[in-house]
């Protein structure tokens, strides 16, 4: 059985069966509402029924108070439908919508991706989630004050359990601790959602481009796509110095085997004679330049070390692209 939800005083409606909750509905048919913990504690998803019935199978949740139920509030967490609904609830417009929290969490894998770049996934507490869009980062709060910052690679639905890809730098206060001591079940502090590198809404066609670990946020922006289905094309570019430094090559390419409408085009800087490379080679965004002498129908995303943002930004406008179709996201890098 399911049942229809309106937002009241916008266009959004969206089907809600028996067996999820409100948020969960709202969340797998692509409509970003606000939301904290996922266990009716925090009170972040708090939204009003206007008409309609609600249950909560597991008992009135701790996060809502007598006075908010006498005013009609509900927890979408932890509600489930029980009539066609009508539900006054903000919607996540942009990531300034989006509450800052910090999180404790463990590292429950680490895994070396190639010499210089590993992969970690951090696990949250059971009782919380992030909330965050495609394309953001996460402070690590490190133990002086000092905090780094990381994209998150996996998409928004994966809400406890977060991936990150860190290179190695040489005098890179995280990084050198991450290659030297840190392990599994290691425990971390975190801060996020932070940036605003996100999927903008447009209907022209995108060009995304990464440099080096810069693919960590264009895996979370692309995998975002494919699970909500959307059919924009894409191409992407990804910059970095040997095949090597393609530390996770074989994903892209399956996105375009499975997907028409993505291209994956890896370009390297070094010339990778030893290895027998047949591909691109030179700048990632002088290939760009090369393929599209006119970039005005275009979304330009971007993200990587700075010197690869600066000549995009200092040379696709020659190339028709208006600035305004342009996200970045530069890695700035901090030595200790
Ligand atoms: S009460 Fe925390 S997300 Fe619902």
């Amino acid at each position: 059985m399911s049942y229809k939800v309106q937002l009241s005083e916008q266009d959004i409606n969206f089907d809600v069966s028996e067996n999820e909750t409100l948020l969960e509905a709202a969340l797998r048919q692509s409509h970003s509402l606000p939301y904290g913990c996922r266990n009716g504690l925090c009170g972040s998803c708090k939204a009003k029924i206007v008409s309609g019935k609600i249950i909560y199978p597991d008992g009135s949740p701790d996060g809502l108070t007598a006075a908010d139920k006498k005013q009609g509030y509900a927890l979408l967490c932890q509600a489930k439908a029980a009539s066609d609904l009508v539900i006054k609830a903000r919607t996540i417009e942009s990531a300034v919508d989006i509450k800052l929290r910090q999180f404790p969490c463990r590292v429950t894998k680490f895994e070396k991706l190639n010499d210089d770049v590993i992969r970690l996934i951090l696990e949250l507490p059971k009782s919380e989630s992030l909330q965050f869009l495609a394309g953001q980062y996460i402070d690590i709060l490190m133990k002086d004050g000092k905090r780094r910052s990381f994209s998150l690679a996996n998409p928004p639905d994966q809400d406890q359990r977060l991936e990150l890809h860190i290179r190695y730098y040489g005098g890179g206060l995280f990084s050198e601790y991450a290659f030297k001591d840190l392990t599994e079940k290691t425990l971390l502090r975190i801060e996020g959602p932070l940036g605003q590198f996100t999927l903008h809404e447009s209907d022209r066609p995108m060009i995304m481009i990464a440099g080096g670990t810069g693919f960590a946020p264009v895996k979370s922006l692309i995998e975002y796509t494919l699970k909500n289905n959307h059919k924009r094309s894409i191409q992407f570019y990804w910059g970095a110095r040997t095949s090597d430094d393609l530390y996770l090559d074989e994903l892209p390419k399956q996105w375009s085997k499975d997907h028409k409408h993505i291209q994956y085009k890896p370009v390297l800087s070094e010339a990778d004679k030893l290895n027998g490379w047949k591909g691109r080679t030179g700048f990632v965004h002088e290939a760009v330049l090369k393929d599209h002498a006119d970039l005005s129908g275009y979304d330009i995303y971007a993200c990587g070390p700075p010197p690869m943002i600066k000549a995009v930004l200092d040379s696709f406008p020659a190339n028709g692209l208006n600035m305004e179709q342009i996200f970045s996201d530069s890695f700035e890098f901090a030595a200790d």
